[in-house]
């Protein structure tokens, strides 16, 4: 019989759980929690904390869900410093860029794809990631992308297929689409949940985009897509007609997109977390800064009622970072949200977008983004006494500690 290590992590200033199921309490003062094995044991007072086999002395500093980054696009090789400093000097970002790192990445081995994939994957993880999404999207061919989609299976949480992120030089738009709706989808089919389409002037029009999402969801594919990013289009509504998880980028939104997601939203019960979801719009300030597009309007989609998720977009075109510290500073900072709005964002909002949120399991078991019994023990311990310090100290390394599955990974 096999025993289940326990650690009991004692002494934390503050406890942020982002569990709804606490409502207002879910933020708890001179805590501690236990881990057995992969999952959180027990939550409660640290007086009356239980007998364990380890100690972890928190030092009064504030404990929070590990980072949920529900959208990143980590399998590329090559780099796109002169495209970045040539955007720093005035050129505007264009979906065309995608095409320089599809070229490296297919000249790339696997072993230095994966290579790659996994250095970003440990930054990520250093910077208190633990629950991770990539994407295709750099292969553009059917060998290719089933390239990537099968090395990211064996590094990420959860991949999405992207055949559909810009069609390749020299091939027409319409045969692509039918590409990737045919022979790409069921090379790739092995080794992903979900699917995207990148619905961009330069990229994919509605129509294209409607025949992916329609194409991938009947195969059995969950959906989200790349929507109203470098201007108002017809992304954010498609992604609604969907039923996709979530819609990411929404920088340029007319009324009528925030209405059709508020509307997306109306069965839901935000505080406790309950309900008939809607689609997540995903805010990835990092891309927006690197791009220097207006920010997404958070605010006022939060103030619509609108669940929002923050995520890192790290890429090599227009968002650099996996820093989801980073992304929640800019949040509190330049998006007007409270901390304790980011922080949701960035760990229960992002397992909504992931569908990984308590609730969505038969019996809640594997949550990820909430600390409650039962959910895997994905932990952040910041050098801080308080989140508020991810935005009070801007730019500073508040990552402390790093628990992941109930292992100590930083
Ligand atoms: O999410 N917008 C489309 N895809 C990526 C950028 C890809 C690139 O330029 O390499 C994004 O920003």
């Amino acid at each position: 019989m096999t025993s289940t290590q326990s650690t009991l992590i004692t002494n934390i200033g503050e406890l942020m759980t982002q569990d709804p199921a606490r409502g207002t309490a879910s933020v708890l003062r001179d805590a501690a929690v236990v881990i057995e094995g992969e999952r959180i044991s027990w939550i409660g007072p640290a007086g009356q904390a239980p007998q364990t086999d380890e100690m972890y002395d928190a030092e009064g500093r504030a404990v929070l869900p590990g980072w949920v980054d529900s959208h990143t696009h980590l399998v590329f090789a090559g780099d796109r410093t002169a495209e970045f400093e040539a955007r720093m000097a005035g050129e505007s970002y264009a979906a065309g860029g995608i095409a320089v790192t599809t070229g490296a990445t297919r000249a790339a081995d696997d072993f230095d794809l994966t290579r790659l994939l996994m250095g970003r994957v440990a930054e990520a993880v250093a910077g208190g990631t633990t629950y991770l999404e990539t994407k295709t999207g750099y292969g553009l061919d059917v060998e290719h992308e089933a390239r990537s989609a099968r090395i990211a299976s064996t590094v990420a949480d959860q991949v999405t297929y992207l055949g559909a992120h810009l069609v390749p030089d020299g091939m027409d738009a319409d045969a692509y689409t039918e590409l990737v709706c045919g022979e790409m989808l069921e090379a790739v089919r092995p080794y992903v949940q979900w699917a995207d389409v990148f619905c961009e002037r330069g990229a994919f029009n509605e129509e294209q985009s409607r025949r992916v999402l329609a194409a991938c969801r009947d195969a059995g594919l969950g959906l989200r897509v790349h929507g109203n990013q470098l201007g108002e289009g017809p992304g954010v509504q498609l992604a609604v007609e969907f039923g996709a998880a979530s819609v990411d980028h929404v920088n340029y939104l007319a009324d009528t997109d925030v209405k059709v997601l508020a509307d997306s939203w109306s069965g839901w019960d935000r505080a406790a977390g309950t309900g008939e979801r809607g689609t997540v719009a995903t805010c990835l300030p990092a891309c927006d800064l690197s791009t220097r597009q207006p920010l997404a309007p958070g605010r006022q989609l939060l103030d619509a009622g609108v669940e929002i998720a923050l995520a890192s977009n790290c890429n090599p075109g227009t968002s650099y970072t996996s820093s989801m510290n980073y992304c929640v500073t800019t949040a509190v900072l330049q998006m007007g949200l409270s901390v304790q709005e980011a922080v949701r964002a960035a760990t229960y909002a992002g397992a909504l977008a992931l569908g990984k949120h308590v609730g969505a399991d038969v019996d809640g078991q594997r949550a990820v983004g909430s600390l409650a019994v039962g959910h895997r023990a994905d932990l952040h311990l910041l050098n801080a006494p308080s989140a508020t310090h991810l935005a009070y100290r801007p730019g500073m390394p508040l990552t402390a500690a790093v628990w992941r599955a109930g292992v100590k990974v930083r």
